[in-house]
């Protein structure tokens, strides 16, 4: 399973870069402005910095909804670096964008999906990712999970190979329950990418061996 970050915060991509386990970031107009990046210059200047810092895959945002400025947008931010992936709106507009860039090799992140249908348009327009934001489900009483196992049954059905990137993740547990069902990659904060780590017994049991350890050195 691929770990993303789902954040543009420059130093909190540094520090899941360093744990060694970062596979990639996803970024939205949302989290671009939380960081006060706002201006085209500066956003396309933030993902070649986001670029340096990484060596995974780097989801840049349109900001268009027509076609035409789709494609500007899209050419423009994957001209800025190899490893830019262009995020595109689930739409008829999205869509069609979606097809004129994998047909040029040009890899794809297809937003904002809600359902399974979206996810076998997406995946017919050779999408490179499709993100089903599973949190914001759960926040309208719909259950994210589900909506993975459906998109995972309908691609294997067929063997269509675009990932599934399990996005709007908000606890450890999506992760877990993500990974057991198959999604391809998940896109998180960091601070639920490091909870994976958290056990009491592991923190227990550590002090433990350090006391241990200074008895037998005193
Ligand atoms: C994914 O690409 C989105 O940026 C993100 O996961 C949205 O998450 P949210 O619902 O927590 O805003």
């Amino acid at each position: 399973m691929k770990f993303f970050i789902d954040t543009a915060n420059l130093a909190q991509i540094k520090e899941a870069q360093a744990l060694g386990v970062l596979d990639g970031v996803t970024t939205n107009p949302s989290l671009m402005a939380k960081e006060g990046i706002t201006g085209k210059n500066n956003i396309l200047k933030h993902y070649v910095d986001i670029c340096n810092l990484t060596d995974g895959e780097v989801s840049a945002e349109v900001n268009a909804v027509d076609y035409d400025g789709m494609i500007r947008e899209g050419e423009e931010l994957a001209e800025l670096h190899e490893r830019i992936v262009v995020k595109l709106p689930m739409t008829q507009e999205g869509i069609k964008a979606c097809k004129y860039f994998s047909d040029r090799e040009i890899k794809t992140n297809m937003t904002l999906v809600f359902s399974a249908g979206q996810a076998l348009l997406a995946a017919k327009a050779g999408a490179t990712f499709v993100s089903p934001f599973i949190g914001r489900l759960d926040d309208v009483s719909t259950d994210g999970l589900n909506l993975i196992q459906e998109i995972r049954e309908i691609y294997d059905n067929y063997g269509y190979e675009t990932q599934i990137l399990a996005a709007s993740v908000r606890h450890t547990m999506h992760i877990i329950n993500c990974a057991k069902i198959g999604a391809d990659v998940m896109t998180g904060p960091l601070s639920v990418i490091l909870g994976l780590l958290k056990h009491p017994l592991t923190d227990i049991g550590l002090a433990q061996f350090i006391a241990d350890f200074e008895k037998g050195n005193k």
